[in-house]
């Protein structure tokens, strides 16, 4: 049974991923706009992927014994001035909701509450690769600055990402 504290804790984690997973596809429609469609690709692959981890938040929360409730998301940013920039707030936006998990894991342990600590492993873990992939990508979009060829073999690398996977390969 979750404490009304870890309730509400779980249901503002719920609304970070549903953030996230709007912030990507703000990125993806801005991709769009700019012709880039395999930058596109890849951020609608992340927003599904940060649905999917909304879902768990909220299938964990009925199955808790608390109710998912949907408070209001706000609007993310919708341009950004480079593939480069993007994904720098790709990374420091991952890197933001590693620390909001470590603190739902600390308070799950303030409370003994044991079955949500073990349910914020995976998160623990996917953040971890989360992470990794953004500061690849942010690597190497460094390493291609402005030439357009670079650029370019970018965006065919990232447009072969397929649903289920993060990686830049
Ligand atoms: Fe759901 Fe990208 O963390």
């Amino acid at each position: 049974m979750l404490s009304d504290a870890m309730e509400a804790a779980l249901n503002e984690q719920m609304k970070a991923e549903m953030y996230s997973a709007y912030l990507y596809l703000s990125m993806a429609a801005h991709f769009d706009a700019e012709n880039l469609g395999g930058f596109a690709t890849w951020m609608k692959m992340q927003a599904q992927e940060e649905m999917m981890h909304g879902m768990k938040f909220y299938g964990y929360i009925n199955e808790a014994g608390g109710r998912a409730v949907m408070a209001a998301i706000d609007a993310p940013p919708a341009e950004w001035d480079s593939p480069l920039d993007a994904f720098k707030n790709v990374l420091e936006h991952e890197q933001k909701v590693t620390g909001l998990i470590n603190d739902l894991v600390d308070k799950a342990a303030e409370e003994k509450d044991h079955a949500t600590g073990a349910f914020l492993q995976w998160f623990v873990t996917e953040q971890v690769e989360e992470e990794a992939t953004a500061e690849e990508i942010v690597s190497k979009l460094q390493m291609v600055g402005d030439a357009p060829q670079g650029l370019f073999m970018m965006d065919s690398l990232l447009g072969k990402r397929q649903a289920g996977g993060s990686d830049s390969e």
